[in-house]
C-alpha cells in the first residue's frame, strides 16, 4: 500500500534547500509523526542550475508556474534569499492557496507584514522561524510562551558569522579574513558577508523579534544603530576582559527602540559564553524574568530543522498569525547604557577605573549620560555600549 504523501515544493536548492531535503529524509518517521501519519515529499524544486546526479533532480525545473499552479503542492518552501524574485514567488503561492515557509529574513523584514496579511485573506500561513536565529524556536517561544509577560528587553547574539569570526579571532588569534573564509566555507555566511560583518544581518533579525514582541512594525530603518565587527581590535578585547567583560555583536531592543552594535556583557553572562556559530538571545519578560534561548544559528540542517517544523505547523494549521495586522508607529525610548571607551594614548583626565593595556592603551567605563567629547580627540578613541544586566525584581 502506497504511505499518503503532502507534497511541498522548495524553491532554492543552495544550502538551506538542500538541508530541507536532508532533514526531510533522514527524519521522515518523526515527520510522518508530527503529520498524522502523512509523509512529506519534495514533489517540484525551483532552481536555474540543473543537478545531473542530485537524487532531486527529476523535481527541479526553472519554470515557477509548474509549481503555482500545481493544486497538489501545499506548502512553498522558500530558500532563494533576496528581496526579487523572492517576494513575489512568495506572494504568488500564497494568493494560490499555498502557505509558505522561509528563512529568508531580509523578505520578512521588508514585506513580512504584507505577506501575513495576504496568507490570512487566503486561509494559509506564512512562516519564517528559520528567519531567525536558525535552529532555536524564538518566534513560536515570543508567541506563545511568552504570552502573559510585556518584554522588557531582547538582547541576542543573532549572527553566527560574526560570533564564529570573534571566536575565532579571540581563541585562536586567526587574522579577520581567514576566520571570515572558514565561517563562508562552512556555510554560515551570507552570499556577500557584508551583511554580516557590517550588522545588517543582525539588525534584520532584531527588527523581526522586535516586531514580534512590541505588535508593532519595527523596520532597518528604525534602528538606533547599525555597527559590525570591523571595527574590534586586540586592545579592544584586552581592555574589556580586564574590566571583566567580553565583546559580542548583539541586537537589542529595549523600551520600544531597536540597537544593533558590539556591547560589552558580563564575562559571567551566557551570552558571554555562547561562541563558535551558537546563537543566544535573552528574553527578558515583565512576569517571568530573564529566559535564555541558545543554539546553532546558522548552517543548513539547524535552519531546515526550523524550516520543516514550520512546514508541519502550517499543514497542521496550529500555527498562529506571526505579525499582528495593524501597523502602528515604533517606540521612541532610548537605551540608556553605560558605555566603554577605548584610547590609544592617556588622555588628560583619566578616570579612575581605567585599565592598562599591554599595547600601553586605556579603556574605562562612564556612565549613561557622561559627557565623552573630551577623549574624542584621543588617538585610537572608541566607544562600546554596555549591556547591563535588568533588575528583574521590579
Ligand atoms: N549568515 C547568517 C549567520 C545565516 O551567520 O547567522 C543565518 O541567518
Amino acid at each position: 500500500m502506497n504511505e499518503p504523501m503532502i507534497d511541498i515544493a522548495v524553491l532554492g536548492l543552495g544550502t538551506v534547500g538542500n538541508g530541507v531535503y536532508e532533514v526531510i529524509t533522514g527524519n521522515g518517521l518523526h515527520i510522518a509523526r508530527s503529520l498524522g501519519g502523512e509523509a512529506l515529499r519534495i514533489r517540484r524544486v525551483l532552481d536555474l542550475r540543473s543537478f545531473d546526479t542530485h537524487p532531486l533532480r527529476d523535481a527541479v525545473t526553472n519554470d515557477f508556474s509548474l509549481i503555482v499552479g500545481d493544486p497538489d503542492i501545499r506548502v512553498v518552501v522558500e530558500t532563494m534569499g533576496g528581496l526579487h524574485p523572492a517576494y513575489d514567488f512568495s506572494k504568488a503561492a500564497l494568493e494560490a492557496g499555498k502557505s509558505v515557509v522561509t528563512s529568508n529574513k531580509a523578505v520578512v523584514e521588508e514585506y513580512g507584514r504584507e505577506l501575513t496579511e495576504t496568507a490570512q485573506q487566503n486561509g494559509v500561513f506564512y512562516l519564517y522561524e528559520a528567519a531567525v536565529g536558525g535552529g532555536i524556536p524564538l518566534i513560536s517561544t515570543l508567541h506563545g510562551s511568552f504570552g502573559a509577560n510585556g518584554i522588557r528587553r531582547i538582547a541576542g547574539i543573532l549572527n553566527g558569522t560574526t560570533n564564529y569570526i570573534l571566536t575565532r579571532l579571540l581563541d585562536d588569534g586567526m587574522a579577520f579574513d581567514d576566520a571570515l573564509r572558514l565561517a563562508q566555507e562552512k556555510g554560515y555566511a551570507e552570499k556577500d558577508p557584508t551583511a554580516d560583518v557590517d550588522g545588517l544581518d543582525t539588525a534584520r533579525k532584531i527588527c523581526i523579534l522586535a516586531s514580534i514582541a512590541s505588535g508593532k512594525s519595527i523596520r532597518l530603518r528604525d534602528c538606533r544603530a547599525i555597527e559590525g565587527i570591523r571595527g574590534i581590535l586586540p586592545a579592544h578585547v584586552e581592555a574589556a576582559l580586564l574590566h571583566g567583560f567580553s565583546i559580542k555583536l548583539l541586537g537589542v531592543y529595549e523600551n520600544g527602540t531597536v540597537c544593533t552594535a558590539p556591547y560589552l556583557v558580563p564575562l559571567d553572562s551566557l551570552l558571554s559564553a555562547t561562541n563558535d556559530v551558537f546563537n543566544a538571545v535573552s528574553i527578558t519578560g515583565t512576569a517571568v524574568g530573564e529566559v535564555v534561548l541558545y543554539g546553532r544559528g546558522a548552517g543548513a540542517r539547524p535552519t531546515a530543522s526550523a524550516i520543516v517544523s514550520d512546514v508541519i505547523e502550517a499543514i497542521n494549521g496550529t500555527c498562529p498569525p506571526v505579525f499582528r495586522a495593524e501597523a502602528d508607529e515604533p517606540g521612541s525610548g532610548s537605551i540608556p547604557a553605560r558605555r566603554f571607551i577605548y584610547v590609544d594614548g592617556c588622555p588628560d583626565a583619566l578616570p579612575r577605573n581605567a585599565v592598562r593595556t599591554t599595547g600601553g592603551g586605556y579603556g574605562f567605563i562612564v556612565g549613561a549620560d557622561a559627557d565623552t567629547d573630551a577623549f574624542r580627540t584621543t588617538p585610537g578613541y572608541c566607544e562600546y555600549r554596555v549591556l547591563d544586566p535588568l533588575d528583574c525584581e521590579s
